[in-house]
């Protein structure tokens, strides 16, 4: 049989980054959710004690926004809006049908991806500004009541956005077969660029 060309989709280190945002976000969403209402704080189990949870949670959103924003940095690049995105959202309905023929081509990313990496932008930002406004006893002291009240807010509403988002990431990553096989071992076959991201393909046949 013959073997599949493979070429480079996520190099290392942002693989890395990607994965321990996964695990060290489920630790943080968990322990966030598990303060929404008292019946959720079984939830905050995952660090031991309710006690430990309120310790943990701003240490892990730390730990997870921080890398993520250094990714979305990294991955800037390839989420830059193109002219041929627009032509993209006027064939969705091709797009969710899966009827490949009449889907305008796309590069790197696709513009439902760089949309969630918009919305991921924004949530990181407004996670980590708010998160330190609340953070008791630290900084919180040096906030204005009113502030911080607002700060609990926006935080609270940026949490189930973010959640809402990562749920749809989830599901296109799983839709479309081989994209968390490139996230896993970095590469993906040419067939699979030529399938799902034409241009990026076509970019690195260019290149050859
Ligand atoms: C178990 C949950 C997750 C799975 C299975 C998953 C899967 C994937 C896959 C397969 C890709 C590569 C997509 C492609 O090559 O086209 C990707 C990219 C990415 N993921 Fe995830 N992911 C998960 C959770 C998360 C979370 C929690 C975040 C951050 C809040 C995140 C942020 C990103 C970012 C920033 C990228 C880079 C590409 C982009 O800008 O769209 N992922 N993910």
């Amino acid at each position: 049989m013959k073997k599949q060309k493979m070429i480079v989709r996520h190099k290392l280190f942002d693989r890395i980054c990607h994965w321990f945002i996964v695990a060290v976000g489920l630790v943080t969403f968990l322990t966030g959710f598990s303060f929404f209402y008292p019946s959720f704080q079984w939830l905050g189990a995952i660090s031991g004690t309710p006690q430990l949870a309120r310790f943990v949670h701003p240490i892990a959103g730390l730990m997870m926004c921080l890398p993520l924003l250094l990714m979305l940095v990294r991955y800037y690049s390839h989420n830059k809006w193109e002219k041929t995105d627009i032509a993209w959202f006027k064939s969705i309905k091709a797009v969710m049908f899966e009827d490949e023929e009449n889907i305008p081509p796309v590069g790197h990313y696709n513009p439902g991806q760089k949309i969630l990496f918009r919305a991921f932008v924004v949530f990181a930002i407004a996670l980590i500004v708010t998160g330190i406004m609340m953070w008791q006893p630290y900084f919180a002291p040096y906030f204005e009541s009113d502030a911080v009240s607002w700060a609990i807010l926006i935080h609270a509403l940026c949490a189930v956005g973010m959640l809402v988002f990562v749920i749809v990431h989830f599901w296109m990553a799983t839709w479309v077969e081989g994209s968390i096989t490139g996230m896993l071992y970095g590469k993906v076959s040419l067939a699979w660029a030529r399938k799902h991201h034409p241009l990026m393909a076509k970019e690195h046949e260019d290149k050859e």
